[in-house]
């Protein structure tokens, strides 16, 4: 491909936590941004589709910033650049959208310079933004991750998404921040709950690796943070007790929130019934949500090698409903 012509990245979704595993265990999901990005004599912005309103058009823009911390860490100078985007991941709600900006910023600008930093290197940096390397982790290298961070290095393992996965999502209409959903965490934890939550993410884990869906709902179980979160997603607490009687393998508040995902045999019978009763749950608590079925998105971020061919917009118009 003729950088010069600029580089184009898909970038999927993220959820985080998978329920006990807290800022560990991250899934990539089947929904996409897509980020386009040309050096240019002047930095200029093009940001289509809904969920790109009130995203600034200036340098302070995230993908305009995390841009030049590659540019710098790779040694050299592009101050100007022309970028678009477009994305499907809904704003503040649990599903990665700032996560998937940084890796496609990153991704796209290192590409944009010849790829001198590994995927590695950009996993680090990433990380140290996000500070906790679930939802990056999984939108960089795709499938289920298990990562650490030790404040400078992040490392993972990927495990491959068993074939039958499939994942609900049921989206609030509100938006809850990462930050405020942080803040109502207690800094200490008993012995006794950090040994359930350890328990149960490990067997999650493995359940996963090994396809073991009958271990599922137990092991998603969480005590570290959803209890505490409970209060600023009205319906949680029912939904977590209940879903797994109505069709889930395993129930989890996605990332932060206020988004819930149920992880679903792609075989059951009752995915319907479990639609409905998430949604209904949630209307009954006085929340407004739409649904998703959504699978495990295989891959990571992903360089097109289209650019020349077709505008951005036509590009994605041949990929989603725009
Ligand atoms: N692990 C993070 C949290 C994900 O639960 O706060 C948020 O993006």
């Amino acid at each position: 491909m003729d950088r010069n012509e600029g580089v184009r990245v898909k970038v999927p979704a993220s959820t985080a936590n998978l329920g006990p595993g807290f800022d560990t265990l991250g899934m990539a999901l089947s929904l996409y941004s897509w980020v386009e990005m040309k050096k240019s004599e002047q930095t200029q912005f093009h940001l289509y589709g809904d969920q790109m309103k009130g995203i600034p058009k200036d340098k302070t823009n995230l993908l305009y910033r995390v841009a030049q911390l590659v540019f710098v860490e790779a040694g050299v100078s592009v101050p100007e650049v022309e970028i678009s985007m477009y994305s499907e991941i809904p704003l503040t709600r649990g599903l990665g959208s700032s996560a998937s900006a940084i890796i496609g910023g990153m991704t796209a600008a290192n590409a944009l310079i010849g790829s001198p930093l590994s995927n590695d290197k950009i996993f680090d940096m990433a990380t140290s933004l996000e500070g906790h390397p679930d939802n990056v982790g999984a939108s960089l290298f795709g499938g289920i991750i298990t990562a650490i961070w030790d404040g400078t290095h992040a490392d993972y393992i990927g495990i491959e998404p068993h074939e039958d996965l499939e994942v609900l999502v049921v989206i609030p209409e509100f938006q809850l921040s990462t930050s405020e959903a942080r803040k109502v965490l207690p800094d200490h934890i008993s012995r006794k709950d950090a040994v359930y939550n350890i328990s149960r993410s490990s067997l999650l884990v493995a359940a996963l690796s090994s396809g073991r869906f009958d271990l599922i709902g137990k092991a998603m179980s969480d005590r570290l943070h959803q209890p505490y979160r409970a209060s600023l997603v009205p319906g949680m607490t029912s939904i977590l007790e209940e879903a797994p009687n109505r069709g889930a393998l395993g129930v989890a508040l996605s990332g932060a929130g206020p988004t819930l995902l149920a992880l679903v045999d792609r075989r059951d019978l009752r995915k319907r019934e479990l639609e409905s009763y998430l949604l209904d749950t949630m209307r009954s608590h006085g929340i407004q949500a739409s649904a998703r079925w959504l699978g495990p998105s295989r891959e990571g971020a992903v360089i097109c090698e289209t650019v020349n061919s077709n505008s951005f917009m036509n590009m994605i118009k041949g990929e989603v409903e725009v």
